[in-house]
């Protein structure tokens, strides 16, 4: 997470960054075109103004007459009533650009996380992904409509006041103008003095998050070590030194401000006083004085905004190369192009090309690593027979779950090949294994939403008959009915408003649903009450009819009723076969059968 967050903050503004991210604006392009011109189109309108005071200055007040003021006033209320609706536009565009552009984004990602491997979610956090969908996505939003509104805005702006002096009298839009180069070298330099101030706060800021973490999540690790005080010293230096950023900052920024004010009181001072011995020599008029009073405000006005706009677009750099990352991380396990076009891909499958699986799984001298070098499964062969059930049986990290892994395609072997029908399984497309996948876990995982819709994931045209029986088939028909909203229950956000056996019992009925010809049960019984367990159990039974299957349990019961029991240890597989077989055996599984297991079965035989 450090390491992420670390490498952030690149220096400058990053062109190559924004080049790529012009990808995904490219669907909103002429949408950005039209909010760029509305946005010229208020900048002009708003420097036409001056215009207009100067007209009744010089027309009415000047001739010290009404005639033609109706038609003054409908034309400068026109104009309101067009800025007005300028306005209204630009806003509705804007917030349109922006809410769009986080869905498409958003949605991009999805699709995206969709075709990563497990393998991405076991070096990313879950809360990593979902603060760069969420607030990055937003961030990255916000600026890009109201950032590029502010900027064109302001330069737009700037030209007409610019060209409006220069056509009004150029002689004196010269005096005026010369203030500007000032302005210009100033500017720039202050600007970088406050972005930088600013990348140093947000710098320290990621670096305080990051010990934050630190500090929260090794709580326990921190008071067992004594490096609580190293630890606060640390945090005290980072707090200590994001405060100096800050103050820095806000300093050039005060510092900054009175500057082009005061730059913009000289250029309006010029103006008076150019323009004002202008006047009494009749060369202009008073209206065009006013005007080019008027100009120099509006004309440092924007400039005040640029640093603020600036140092919000690059902050919202680090958002984007974040969300870039995510929308551009590759997937470890893909379908090769000819794959893909044989049998489509995640979001078109072509099912007509797929044949149907039987379910007979093979391992030829696999081995497998999460990280390099060490083998967690080497050179491991099995061959399984369509409707078989596997248990596996092992001590904790010996390499059940990657076994089963491996089968599902969650990752696939470094060295050797899985077969499915005969087949090397990378001869097929992803989707092609998984829809004939069922996968209950130790923790299951609802949807927040309906118990019918939780059901129903499992196969999304399922009539309401089918879940009921998928419900009844897993016996979690009656508990679910005995709930005062039967399958219309919410099961609130990740299920948590049911126990953990009733969610178990849900996600066995919706894997059942789907009816798939491979089915896993990774330690499905291990965090259920004894009761639920008895339930799951017989239903158990019932479900590997016609399957393949693999059941990781702890529980006797579970494991003996199994076609065939697989020992591993250290990622080998050291004993195979029927429970009374590796009992005289009296191997590795009469041991464990012996410690494990026995109490086990007193207890049964005590209930008995
Ligand atoms: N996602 C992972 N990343 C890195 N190492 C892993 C991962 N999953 C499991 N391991 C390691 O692989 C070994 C086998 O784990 P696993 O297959 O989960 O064992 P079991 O299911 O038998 O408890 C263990 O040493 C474990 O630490
Ligand atoms: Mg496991």
């Amino acid at each position: 997470m450090n390491v992420l967050m670390e490498e952030e903050y690149k220096k400058k503004f990053d062109i190559q960054l924004w080049k790529k991210l012009g990808k995904y604006l490219k669907p909103f392009k002429k949408q950005f075109i039209m909010l760029a011109v509305l946005m010229i189109l208020i900048g002009i309108v708003e420097a036409t103004f001056p215009l207009l005071t100067r007209y009744a200055i010089d027309n009415f007040i000047g001739r010290n007459t009404v005639a033609g003021l109706d038609k003054f006033a409908v034309a400068y209320v026109l104009l309101v009533v067009f800025q007005v609706f300028n306005v209204w536009s630009m806003i509705n565009l804007a917030g349109k650009i922006n809410m769009s552009l986080c869905y498409d984004v958003r949605k991009r990602g999805f699709k995206r996380l969709q075709e990563l491997t497990l393998s991405y979610f076991d070096r990313t956090p879950v809360g990593w992904i979902m603060a760069r969908l969420m607030s990055d996505v937003q961030r990255l939003g916000d600026t890009m409509a109201w950032g590029i509104v502010d900027l064109v805005w302001g330069f737009a702006m700037m030209i007409a006041v610019l060209v409006y002096m220069l056509v009004l009298n150029w002689k004196l839009a010269l005096i005026v103008m010369t203030v500007i180069p000032v302005l210009a070298v100033l500017s720039i330099k202050f600007q970088q003095k406050i972005l930088e101030a600013y990348r140093k706060v947000r710098k320290t800021n990621s670096r305080i998050t990051g010990a934050f973490n630190e500090g929260i999540t090794g709580a326990k690790t921190t008071k067992i070590l004594n490096t609580g005080a190293r630890n606060l010293n640390e945090f005290n230096e980072l707090t200590d030194s994001m405060y100096k950023s800050s103050v820095s900052a806000a300093v050039y920024s005060s510092i900054y401000m009175p500057v082009v004010i005061s730059l913009g009181s000289i250029g309006t001072a010029l103006a008076i006083w150019a323009g004002g011995s202008n006047v009494t020599l009749q060369a202009i008029s008073y209206g065009t004085l006013v005007a080019f009073i008027s100009y120099t405000v509006q004309f440092f006005e924007p400039v005040r905004e640029f640093a603020r706009v600036l140092s919000e677009i690059i902050a919202a750099q680090a958002s984007t190369e974040r969300v870039v990352a995510l929308l551009e991380a590759e997937p470890e396990i893909k379908d090769g192009s000819d794959i893909e076009e044989k049998f489509g891909d995640l979001f078109s499958a072509r099912r007509d090309q797929w044949s149907p699986i039987t379910g007979n799984i093979s391992f030829r001298n696999v081995s497998f690593s999460y990280k390099d070098g060490q083998d967690v499964l080497s050179d491991f062969s099995i061959d399984i027979k369509a409707g078989e059930t596997i248990a596996l049986v092992g001590e904790t990290g010996s390499g059940k779950s990657t076994i089963v892994n491996l089968a599902c395609r969650f990752y696939e072997p470094a060295v050797g090949e899985i077969l499915i029908d005969g087949t090397d399984y990378r001869e097929r497309s992803q989707l092609w294994l998984q829809s004939n996948l069922g996968y209950v876990l130790q923790t299951p995982h609802l949807f927040s939403g309906t118990i019918r819709d939780n059901i129903k994931y499992g196969r999304l045209d399922a009539s309401e008959e089918e879940i009921i029986n998928a419900a009844r088939l897993v016996n979690a028909h009656n508990f679910i009915t005995e709930l005062e909203k039967g399958y219309d229950t919410e099961v609130g956000e990740g299920g948590n408003r049911l126990s953990t056996g009733q969610k178990q019992l849900i996600s066995l009925a919706r894997a059942i649903l789907a009816d798939p010809k491979i089915f896993v049960l990774d330690e499905a019984t291990s965090s259920v009450d004894t009761e639920t367990e008895h339930m799951i159990q017989q239903a158990i039974q019932k479900l590997l009819k016609g399957r393949t299957s693999f059941i990781i349990a702890h529980r006797l019961s579970t494991i003996r009723s199994a076609d065939r029991i697989l020992v591993i240890h250290k990622g080998k597989l050291i004993e195979e076969g029927s429970h009374n077989k590796l009992l005289r055996r009296k191997g590795y599984y009469y041991r464990l059968y012996t410690n494990q297991f026995m109490e086990e079965k007193e207890e049964l035989l005590l209930h008995a």
